[in-house]
This record gives C-alpha cells, structure tokens and sequence, in this order.
C-alpha cells in the first residue's frame, strides 16, 4: 500500500466491476470513476479519459492512438480485464512507455468448459431439441429424429494449441475419441507429452470431425477461416470458434453452412459483438452462437477483475505488472 498523504491517481473504469477489484484500488489511493453507461459509447470514453493515470478497460474498447493521445502524458497504465488484447494497439503504448496489463491463466478452465459444452450443444443439437420441446414439435420418439454425431471414436483437430486449446484437449480425450490432432506455428511441447499430434494445416483441416479455433487474433490469422479452408474440411465437419470472430471470414461461413460444406458451426465470439439481429448467421438451422461467454463464471471474472485492479495499482506505482504484455 502506498501512503494516502500522496495525491490520489485517478483511474477511469469503464463498466461497473467487481468490489473485490475496486477494494484492491482503493487501498492503493486510487479514486475511481466508473462508467455506469454501458455499453460506452467511444466519445464518451474519449471525453472521460482526458487527463486519467489509468485505464481499467474490457475487449470492448479499442484502445488506440486517438485514445492515448486524447488521454495526454499523465496516462501511466492500462489494465485490460481479458486475455485477448487485440483491442488495444499495443506498439503505440509501447513508443509511450504505458505498460499494458492482461489476466491471463485464470480463464482457461471456465473457457475451456463453455467450448466442450457449446461443441456438445452444436454437435449433439441440445439448444435445438430443447426449443423443440417446448414448440411442440416433439411428437413422438422418433429413430433419427433430432440426430447428431458424437464425439467417440473421431478426430478432434485444435487451431492453435496454447493454453486454452491444451484445457479443450483435455477435457475432450476423455470421451473416447480416437485422436487429437493440432495446428500451431510449432509443435507444443506439453501437446506432445500428452499424445496430441501435430499435423500440418491441410491435414488439421481435412481429417478433423470437430474443428475447434482457440488460436489468437492476429493479423495473420485474420479472416484465416474461408471458403478455401471451409471446402477442404469434412461434409460432416463441426466448426467451433472460442478465439475472435475476426479469425472468420463470416461471409464465407454463412455459404459454408448453407451450401452443406460442412455440417454445423458453434460460435462464441462474432464480428460485430454483438451481432445484429438480421445477421445471416442468426438464421441458419446449423448455426449455434453463444454471446462471448467463455470466461463467464462467476469466480473466474472475479479473479479477472482482481487481477486487473493488481495491475493497474502496481503500474501507478511504476513497478512489474503481474501480467504485462508489452
Ligand atoms: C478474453 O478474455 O479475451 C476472452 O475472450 C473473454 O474472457
């Protein structure tokens, strides 16, 4: 704790967050200011950043240049409350010397747990036949009706093995499937002692029944997944994305799905967030979207938020972030 004799920080929080996360703050002679107008509109955070120490962000907002030249020189860090920080122009707070914190680890269980249950959701077509059941479409028992395909005995293939794809490996050996298979810039090392295999991209894509994203958002895997890609996987293929939607080239997902290419999509995350209401997406039979919810477990967005508030306290007080990235 530093002393509260010196001059209070102000740091500009842009949604309400846990008290567990504020405490941390406060006693660290921070005073807050908390956007209670959600979502926030970008002149509003241009407006309230102007002249802040901090800034207790979400993947919400894009932080960039305009940003931290609007919020001027007395800006001395950024905590971000989200692993992915592809929302935040990282080389212009680096030419500032603004330190930008991140919450990795503390969310790859919770994230790996909403991907087997949305793989299972899509696959298995629980949302489907739970909405049948109270449409009245269930009849009576049917041999194939409400069918889909399980994961024993297939070939599960992860786009970017790194933490949370490890966690969905895991978790998805245990219901006898025959192989795992990924797709990383190099091979994982604790992949490899855990029997995964790594294949190259066409083999990832071809021999994969569950084709699961948890790769990062980057320029390189921008718009990564398109109809090239799309018609080189399995007809009976299920594609899942937990990364970004950004990864996706929606366009070419919708035909994809459409034109039977391949079977069924799952999708946490989407361009925009969130999708409109008219998204083609929304309207395909095929298509099961959950509203970026990976991380969303209770003790998990606190420890997220915890972690933010640490950050951002030891940033102020010029010291080692406990997750930095730049
Ligand atoms: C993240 O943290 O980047 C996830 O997408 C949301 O928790």
């Amino acid at each position: 704790m530093i002393s509260t004799n010196s001059k209070k920080f102000k740091v500009y929080v842009t949604q309400p967050i846990p008290k567990e996360a504020e405490s941390i703050m406060h006693s660290n002679n921070i005073e807050l200011i908390i956007n209670q107008n959600t979502p926030l509109k970008r002149d509003l955070l241009l407006q309230n950043v102007k002249d802040i120490d901090g800034i207790f962000c979400t993947l919400n907002e894009k932080i960039d240049k305009e940003i931290l030249e609007t919020a001027g020189a007395s800006l001395k860090v950024i905590g971000t409350c989200s692993v992915g920080y592809d929302h935040i122009d990282i080389n212009e707070c680096k030419k500032r010397n603004i330190p930008v914190g991140y919450t990795p680890g503390v969310l790859t269980d919770a994230s790996a747990e909403l991907t087997v249950g949305l793989l299972l959701n899509t696959t298995r077509r629980i949302s489907e036949a739970i909405n049948a059941a109270k449409t009245g479409e269930w009849a009576d028992w049917k041999i194939m009706w409400m069918c889909g395909r399980g994961l024993s005995g297939s070939n599960v293939g992860i786009f970017g093995l790194g933490r949370i794809g490890l966690a969905v490996a895991n978790r998805l050996k245990n219901f006898g499937v025959n192989k795992i298979i990924y797709h990383n810039r190099k091979p994982n090392e604790e992949g490899a002692k855990q029997g995964y295999e790594y294949v190259d991209l066409d083999t990832l894509l071809s021999q994969s029944d569950f084709l699961i994203v948890t790769c990062s958002a980057t320029k390189e895997t921008e718009k990564f997944f398109n109809l090239e890609k799309f018609k080189k996987m399995k007809k009976s293929a299920v594609f899942v994305n937990v990364s970004r939607g950004s990864v996706v080239n929606q366009e070419d997902l919708c035909v994809a799905l459409k034109d039977n290419l391949i079977a069924a999509a799952g999708l946490d995350v989407t361009t925009p967030e969130p999708l409109p209401l008219d998204h083609e997406l929304l309207k395909l039979r095929n298509c099961f979207i959950t509203p970026h919810i990976c991380s969303a477990e209770v003790n998990t967005r606190v420890k997220m938020a915890v972690i933010t508030a640490n950050n951002i306290s030891l940033g102020l007080q010029n010291k080692a972030l406990l997750h930095q990235i730049n």
